[in-house]
């Protein structure tokens, strides 16, 4: 079993992830600044593993700090080689991921996102720790010109979000033609949504939701009167805009696998979607997720939304072949699962 560092493990995914990793018989060190999350949401994680805080002093330790922050990463390799068991592999969730913001703050973005990276990467070069699992997006491919999408589709992104994940891959693949040590693999996210079915943990977005789910789950509550469609005339069967969606439990298993192979094997390079190979438009998310809960979505059609693409979905073909992983949960069970999180969770994690 491995040592894990998890960079943004507070986050939506990496909290998650840590789950699966945690359950797999992985420790983990954290390092998360809370910028965009709240550190209940790894005592929440400790208790969905059942770990007390003897145990978790061993399985799951926290730091709060900043990837940018040379000395902090420094002292937890450091620490880690004090211990005895160093920190084998990174899984480097942290950055920032408003699309909005970034068009409005590109500065912040590059600095957080590529040169946040760039600090890591330099840590575990020093540290001789050259295995690595990096958060991309299916934002590189900017408006596919074929669905389903592969991963040698053309990288196209059309925003400053978008930029910075092409600029952070481009990086990690100098470093591994520079360095044939280094093991990498860039997973391509699609449209991650859902929650662990305890309902302890989910997406916990800071001020006013942009995605769908979240924004569905408000009016759900009564916190927005009604759900905006960004569009009827898209190139789709109902007009509405088509999406991946995937199960965030099954994202965080693809990250188990995707370190199963990297340690197994020498030198990789490896880039690879985790989606689930089927599109959703907008209205069947509505419907998926009034049979899930019972519960009505008044809907509005608007304008489309800045920036937006009709239809993008994965083709998840290499992640079965590479890592024998493949995407389980059904959309109705997203949607089940985000609604017993934000019921449970009406504030998210403040109490
Ligand atoms: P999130 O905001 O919930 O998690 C990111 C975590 O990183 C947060 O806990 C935040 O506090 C932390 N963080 C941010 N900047 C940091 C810094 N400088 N130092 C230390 N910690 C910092 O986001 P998420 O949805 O869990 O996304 C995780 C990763 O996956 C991100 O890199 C994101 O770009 C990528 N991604 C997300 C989606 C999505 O739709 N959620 C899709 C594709 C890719
Ligand atoms: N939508 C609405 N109304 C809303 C919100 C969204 O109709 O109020 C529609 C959008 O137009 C889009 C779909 O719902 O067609 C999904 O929108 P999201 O904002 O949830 O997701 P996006 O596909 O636009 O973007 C997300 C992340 C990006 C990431 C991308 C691919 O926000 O960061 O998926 O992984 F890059």
């Amino acid at each position: 079993m491995a040592r894990v560092l998890i960079s943004g493990g507070a986050g939506f995914i990496g909290t998650h992830a840590s789950i699966v990793l945690l359950e797999n018989g992985h420790d983990l060190v954290v390092i998360d600044s809370f910028v965009n999350s709240s550190p209940i949401a790894l005592q929440r994680v400790k208790e969905i593993t059942g770990l007390n805080e003897l145990k978790a002093q061993q399985r799951l330790k926290v730091v709060e700090g900043d990837i940018r922050d040379k000395a902090a990463l420094q002292k937890i390799f450091t620490d880690a080689n004090n211990d005895g068991k160093i920190i084998d592999a990174v899984i480097h969730f942290a950055g920032l991921k408003s699309v909005k913001d970034s068009i409005k703050s590109p500065l912040n973005y590059w600095d957080v996102n590529v040169n946040g990276s760039c600090c890591l990467l330099s840590a575990m070069q020093e540290n001789k720790c050259r295995t690595l699992i990096f958060s991309s997006s299916a934002t590189l491919y900017g408006k596919p010109k074929s669905v389903p999408i592969s991963e040698t589709a053309a990288i196209d992104p059309i925003n400053a979000y978008g930029n910075t994940k092409a600029a952070i891959e481009k990086m990690l693949a100098d470093i591994s033609t520079a360095d044939s040590d280094w093991r990498i693999a860039c997973l391509r996210y699609f449209n991650p949504i859902g929650a662990h079915a305890s309902g302890l943990i989910g997406e916990d977005p800071r001020g006013t939701p942009n995605n769908l789910l979240p924004i569905i789950n408000q009016v759900a509550i009564g916190h927005q009167k009604v759900l905006k469609i960004y569009g009827n005339k898209w190139p789709t069967k109902d007009g509405t805009c088509i999406r991946d969606y995937i199960h965030v439990m099954d994202l965080a298993e693809g990250h188990a696998a995707a370190l199963d192979s990297l340690l197994q094997k020498e030198h990789q390079f490896l880039t690879v979607n985790l989606g689930t190979g089927k599109g959703h438009s907008v209205l069947e998310v509505v419907n998926s997720f009034e049979i899930a809960t019972g519960k009505k979505i008044p809907f509005e059609l608007s304008t489309p939304r800045y920036g937006d693409v009709g239809i993008t979905i994965a083709d998840p073909t290499k992640a079965k072949n590479l890592l024998g992983w493949e995407a389980k949960r059904s959309l109705v069970e997203s949607c089940k699962d985000a609604w017993t999180w934000q019921t449970s969770n009406m504030n998210g994690y403040q109490q």
